[in-house]
């Protein structure tokens, strides 16, 4: 938990430092208005925008949102280039607003697939943003929470072979520090729209011990009322980490 930033009168331990969305609902939007799916990711991307700004307004550190899971490339192909072609758009046309406000971008997911431009835009995104410390924006793209862990496994393994670490020594400390997340805060509330109530292979490690929003509107109609809404459900929970007390993280309770 981290104190607010944003002149915002919430204190300390009923803010979360890391909120991660689920976005879900865009072709639903779209079907219930009778326009094509596009449509829907389209005006999904003018909700990640505002999102992105109620989140720094709140004084919130890191935003992840579920931008392209690793089952989506199942979807027709036309639907994944139009998905293709938002994240290009939205890197290029929305990175220097992004950086001018401080938000440091940072891709999770499997890179190795992804076409050349793509790829580019995504290292150019975390290169431009890297000095940032305002919010951290982290787009979990190519991402799915299996994939992940077995990559970090992989990863775990290759670093036993070389002699640099024992496997004696991986704790699950150890281990999330080879997860595409290393470094990063645990999310403390992950929030779904669209009333869907699962969690789709999105952060399965990372969200453990985190609480759950599920919100019924789809994700293009999510507003900074929505995110409130979302913020104050988190306020009134209360917290225990396994442990037997409230707010375990301020005692160092966590178990
Ligand atoms: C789920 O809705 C949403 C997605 C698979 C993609 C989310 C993408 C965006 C919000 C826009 C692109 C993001 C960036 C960063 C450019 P769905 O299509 O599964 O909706 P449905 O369940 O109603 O069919």
């Amino acid at each position: 938990m981290s104190p607010p930033t944003g002149g915002d009168e919430r204190d300390e331990m009923s803010t979360p430092e890391h909120v991660a969305i689920i976005m879900d609902g865009n072709g639903r939007w779209a079907k219930a208005r009778g326009l094509p799916r596009v449509a829907g990711h389209r005006a999904g991307v003018e909700a990640l925008r505002n999102a992105v700004r109620a989140a720094g307004d709140a004084g919130i550190g890191w935003l992840t949102v579920y931008a392209f899971s690793s089952e989506n490339w199942s979807r027709p192909k036309s639907e994944v280039s139009d998905l293709m072609g938002l994240l290009k758009l939205f890197i290029r046309r929305d990175l220097a607003e992004l950086h001018q406000s401080g938000v440091r971008v940072r891709i999770i997911g499997e890179r190795q697939g992804l076409t050349p431009d793509i790829a580019g835009l995504l290292e150019e995104a975390e290169t431009l943003t890297a000095g940032n410390r305002m919010l951290d924006l982290v787009i979990a793209f190519n991402y799915g929470g299996r994939d992940e862990i077995v990559r970090a496994t992989r990863r775990v393994a290759e670093a036993i072979r070389l002699g640099d670490l024992k496997s004696d020594d991986v704790t699950p400390d150890v281990f999330a520090g080879f997860l595409d997340t290393a470094g990063m805060p645990d999310p403390d509330l992950v929030i779904r729209t669209s009333g869907e109530q699962r969690m789709s292979n999105f952060l399965p490690w990372q969200s453990a011990y985190s609480e759950l929003v599920f919100l019924p509107c789809y994700w293009p109609d999510f507003t900074r009322e929505h995110f409130d809404d979302a913020l104050r459900q988190y306020a009134a929970r209360e917290r225990r980490f396994g442990g037997v007390t409230a707010q375990g993280v301020a005692q160092g309770v966590a178990s």
